[in-house]
Formats: structure tokens, sequence, C-alpha cells
């Protein structure tokens, strides 16, 4: 694969004129990706598990050989650890109802950081609730990072269940992870990885990271929107209880009480978003193809200069760490004295796609004193000639309003 061909590979960024970045919410999709799904459709649609007929049969083997590729993926033991989900949310959803409710209580501790996603926070929140624990969060210091200091003194041996974004999706920063997963196996947590915004960009092996749960959306790794996963360590998802009740998931039903299916089917009720999981299945075929190796050199190069350029420019505030090493493909800052939304109006009219607002992360802003940032984030297929464009749009931006900035 030619890395000057990458951009011809998708069909949206080829027939429109913009600069797409925006893909820490959502990427954009490869022709690679749009044929598998034509092709499932095409040939092989049916509902699998359900039909003993050829085709329903054919339909259940692409499903479940995409399980054994995700498995292989993030080197998880048994294809029966991966669970297919509508998305990273509704995996924590499932986490925390079927591992929280039941294995919280009250004196127990949860511990999130502050940048978590809405997602690892929301549902936390009536966990503890609901179980009379305790949530605390793990802030981040003047290089929007989490400290080891912060990491050891805010897991304890009461922390029950630790929740973390390996990326952040406001401030690219990358958490160290690995100390906190030893940190909280040391005092006998769980912990919980959301790897949403890390696992487009490099490697997550889930046995050397020894992480008990790993959830991810397929959307923002090439794959189509709807279909997510959840990674658990199989002991620990044996002992859940399940989550969603309906067809697939049981084993015996009687008037007054069910059994279940064993792994993984007893989390995946109902019909399954069968092209979201082919397509998922093509887009690793896509970034193996690629290569994380690949993908991280482009990465780099382009916030790399992404910094360069904005820091250049004195009207704009940053929030991003100085540790390069510990930065991600996401970009947030402000013009100051000017709306973020504003400031996304002003580059869309420049062709140039970034998300404004609060990114869902919203104690994270209040923490930072703000309400709102723009971001700008960035993928294998765009260019320096990308970034240049948000240069061009925000200074369109800052001449049009700085007669009114104070
Ligand atoms: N979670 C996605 C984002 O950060 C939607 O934009």
């Amino acid at each position: 694969m030619k890395i000057e061909d990458i951009k011809n590979d998708f069909p949206i960024l080829a027939n429109k004129n913009i600069a797409y970045l925006d893909s820490a919410a959502t990427t954009q999709k490869p022709i690679q990706i749009i044929n598998a799904i034509n092709d499932f459709y095409n040939n092989y649609n049916a509902n699998p598990h359900r039909g003993a007929y050829s085709l329903s049969i054919e339909a259940t083997e692409l499903y479940e050989n995409t399980r054994a590729k995700v498995a292989k993926f993030i080197n998880a033991k048994y294809p029966e650890e991966i669970i297919f989900s509508k998305n990273a949310t509704e995996s924590l959803n499932l986490l925390a109802y079927s591992y929280g409710m039941d294995n919280l209580s009250q004196d127990d501790e949860i511990v999130l950081s502050i940048m978590e996603h809405h997602s690892n926070l929301v549902p936390w929140q009536k966990v503890s609730k609901i179980t009379k624990s305790k949530l605390n969060y793990m802030y981040i210091n003047n290089e929007f990072e989490i400290s080891d200091e912060e990491i050891d003194s805010k897991i304890t041996s009461k922390t029950k269940v630790v929740g973390i974004t390996h990326v952040s999706n406001v401030l690219g920063t990358v958490n160290n992870v690995e100390k906190i997963i030893k940190r909280a196996h040391k005092v006998g947590a769980i912990v919980i990885l959301d790897a949403s915004q890390s696992i487009p960009h490099f490697k997550i092996d889930v046995q050397k990271l020894d992480a008990d749960f790993v959830v991810f959306s397929g959307h923002k790794m090439l794959a189509p929107l709807g279909i997510g996963v959840l990674y658990g360590k199989r002991e620990l998802l044996n002992k859940m209880s399940p989550f969603l009740m309906g067809g697939d998931m049981i084993e015996y039903v009687y008037e007054q009480e069910t059994t279940f299916a064993p792994l993984p089917n007893k989390f995946e009720a109902g019909t399954q978003n069968v092209e979201g999981v082919i397509g998922l299945g093509a887009a690793i075929d896509y970034i193996e193809k690629l290569g994380y190796d690949n993908i991280q050199k482009i990465d780099k190069e382009l916030v790399l200069y992404a910094r360069e350029k904005l820091s250049e420019l004195d009207y704009i505030e940053l929030y991003l760490t100085p540790n390069i090493k510990n930065h991600s493909g996401v970009i947030s800052f402000n013009i100051k004295g000017i709306h973020p939304h504003d400031v996304a109006s002003i580059l869309d009219s420049n062709g140039v796609c970034i998300r404004s607002g609060n990114h869902c992360a919203q104690p994270l802003m209040r923490y930072l004193g703000i309400d709102s940032t723009c971001r700008a984030s960035f993928y294998f297929y765009n260019t320096k000639e990308d970034v240049d464009r948000l240069i061009e749009g925000l200074n369109k931006a800052y001449n049009m309003f700085k007669k009114y900035v104070k």
C-alpha cells in the first residue's frame, strides 16, 4: 500500500474538497469497508445463529470469524472474550450495570479520571448512587497529564473499579495505563480501559496490558457506525449477569425462570449488527495492511506539524501536554474571546471540519475553567495541507472577530 495513495481509498475525501479534522468523532470509511458491506448484502445476508439453511450458516461463519479476528487483533486469549455491542457507550453501560451493580457496595470506591467521556462517567454516577459506593477522580496536572502521585494516592485499598480512558478525546493525552493497571491490581481493583481514541492509532495488546475490560467503537477506526466491542477476561465475564435480555442470549426459558447461554451469546441479545461486524472485520484488515507503524509515523508527523503551526498563533490558547510522546492525534484550542462554535462555522466555510463544544466531557471542561473548545483531530488520511487550511481558516476567524475581542 502506497502512503501517497491513501486518500484515494476514501471516496468522501476524493469527492469533497474538505480538510476533515474530526476523526476523533468518527473516521471516514475507505472503499474496502464499503465494498465489504455491499458484498455481505449481495451474497450472504441472513440472520446468524437463527437458521439451519446454508445462507444463515454462512452468515454465522462470517460473524464468528470476525469475532476471532477481533480477538487476534487485540491479542485476546479466547474469541468468546469478545462481545459485540452498539458502541463503546453500550459496552461501558453493560459493565456498569452487570459488573458495577453486582460487585460494589457501601465503603467501596470507584476511581475515574477527570478526562473521562460522559459514557465512562455518567453510568458510574448511577452505580455509585444505587450501591452507595463512592466516586473519586484522578485529576490532571499543569501538563494535562495524570501524575504517578495522583494515581497512587487515588487508587487505594478501598478502590474496586478503575475506569480510565487510554487517550483523552479532548486533550489527546495518552494516559499511563500500564501504571494505572498495575496499581489497581495491587490493591485488588479491576480496570476498565476505554480504548476508543487509542485503538485507531496504536496497537492494543490486552494480555500485555493485563486490562480486565477494554471497550472501543468501530466507527472511530474506519468501521461503520453502530458497532462496538467489549473485551473482558473470560473468568470475569462468566461471573457477570446479562445486561440486555432477549433472543439468542438464553439457554432455557420457562414461564418464571430462564437460564442463560454461555459466552459470548449471554451478552448479545437480539439480532446483531452483522453488517457492522463485517465492516469492522474489513477495517481490521485495512489497518493491518497499512500497519500501525505507518499509522503512527503519519500521525506523529502531522501532530508535530500542527502543534508547531498552532503555537505560532499568539491569539490561540492550547490545551495540550508538552510531552510529545504522551500526545495522540487530538488537539484542543480556543481563540481567546471567540466562541468555539463561531470559529467552527468560519472554518466550515473554508471546508475545514472540526468539532466544537464540550466533547462530552463537561467535568473536564469545568476543571479547566472553560465551557468548550475547538478540537482538531487527525488520522492517517490527513495531510500537512489540511493543517495549513486549518491555520488559514483560524487567521480568517481571528481577523473577522478581533475587533470584538477585549
Ligand atoms: N466521542 C466522540 C468525540 O469525542 C463522539 O467526538
